[in-house]
């Protein structure tokens, strides 16, 4: 685990970053802190970094599990997260489902109309200049920021993620209306999404009230803001559990295998049918036998990309469902 510093080496409107002893790799401290309209607006919400750190975590790991590479590492503590050093293309990538925001400010179109296609857009991220939108000519031969090959790559990452996004968050009710991506390069040149995936950066309505359930409650002081951001978590949360395991969600390269998982009661838990069949098995002659238990075997095959997955997903479903842990030991072998 790296050692943490005290002084963050870039504070931003919500979030500070800090060194770790390893160069590669940073830690992300989630403040509650909010600023709206470029930080003409300023405020707090209460408990804001912990669900935005929460939900930025389940989120990346919902997009590595569907092939986006992220700088996002782990969460380490309800406020913080560990990622990989970044350097930021300075550009916010704006994915749009249904009109809102400045779209229908530029455009003069009302808000909630479902777009024909999700359209793509690129700002500056530049605070002084008020974020302008770009360009693609804008982007490679004024700011030269980056190539066709870089905008493209982005581009269809941005669509790929909306997609996974859309069909997460429709499980859980909730409409995805837009949100702003950042992507940064590592030590090694990769490309990986970065800074966080938050109510702060995304429009979540909710899917049968249209709920604003994100900033925009903060910024139309439209009340209960932390109820939002509340709310969003504990969807959130609801989703990843019926997640896993899910094959919509898996890589190509993912592999069938066996599992037997074995369930027995705890050794200091009274186990009347194990007692009974071996004070039989006694009667019968079989007098060396003790501690005899009786369980069940439960056997299935499951889909993952790795034993580790595996181990993961089937250590959860024996927790909730095949075994219950204040009674019963229970035993995985996977093949
Ligand atoms: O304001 P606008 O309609 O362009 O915002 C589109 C989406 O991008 C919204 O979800 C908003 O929260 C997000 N955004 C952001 N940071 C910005 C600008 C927009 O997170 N600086």
């Amino acid at each position: 685990m790296p050692v943490v510093s005290t002084k963050p080496v870039y504070s931003g409107k919500a979030k500070d970053l800090f060194e770790t002893d390893d160069p590669s790799v940073m830690r992300a401290y989630f403040r509650d802190s909010a600023t709206a309209f470029n930080a003409q607006k300023k405020g707090e919400i209460h408990d804001k970094g912990k669900v935005n750190a929460t939900i930025s975590a389940y989120l990346f790991e919902l997009c590595e599990k569907s092939g986006i590479k992220t700088h996002f590492i782990k969460q380490i503590s309800e406020n913080e997260l560990l990622i990989k050093k970044v350097k930021i293309i300075p550009l916010e990538v704006i994915v749009r489902n249904i009109t809102a925001g400045s779209l229908c400010k530029r455009l003069g179109i009302k808000e909630g109309k479902i777009l024909k296609n999700p359209i793509v857009e690129f700002s500056y991220k530049d605070d002084a200049l008020g974020d302008p939108l770009l360009t693609r000519a804008y982007i490679k031969d004024a700011l030269e920021v980056a190539d066709d090959k870089i905008l493209d790559e982005i581009t269809s990452l941005a669509l790929k993620a909306n997609e996974i996004f859309k069909e997460f968050f429709i499980g859980v009710g909730i409409k995805v209306v837009d949100f702003k991506l950042e992507f940064g390069t590592d030590k090694n040149g990769e490309l990986l999404l970065a800074d966080e995936l938050s109510p702060d950066n995304f429009r979540f309505w909710d899917a049968k009230t249209n709920e604003k359930l994100d900033k925009d409650r903060f910024r139309q002081d439209l009340g209960n803001v932390e109820g939002a951001y509340q709310e969003m978590l504990k969807r959130v949360k609801e989703g990843s559990k019926s997640l896993i395991a899910s094959p919509s969600v898996r890589n190509n390269k993912s592999t069938k295998y066996s599992v037997k998982v074995q369930v027995l009661p705890k050794k200091d838990i009274l186990d009347p049918q194990g007692q009974a069949v071996e004070k039989a098995l006694s009667s019968l002659g079989y007098k060396d036998i003790s501690e005899l238990r009786i369980g069940k075997e439960v056997v299935f095959k499951i889909d993952a990309d790795s034993p580790a997955e595996v181990k993961k997903i089937v250590n959860e479903m024996c927790e909730r469902l095949l075994a219950n842990p204040v009674i019963e030991d229970f035993s995985i072998e996977i093949k």
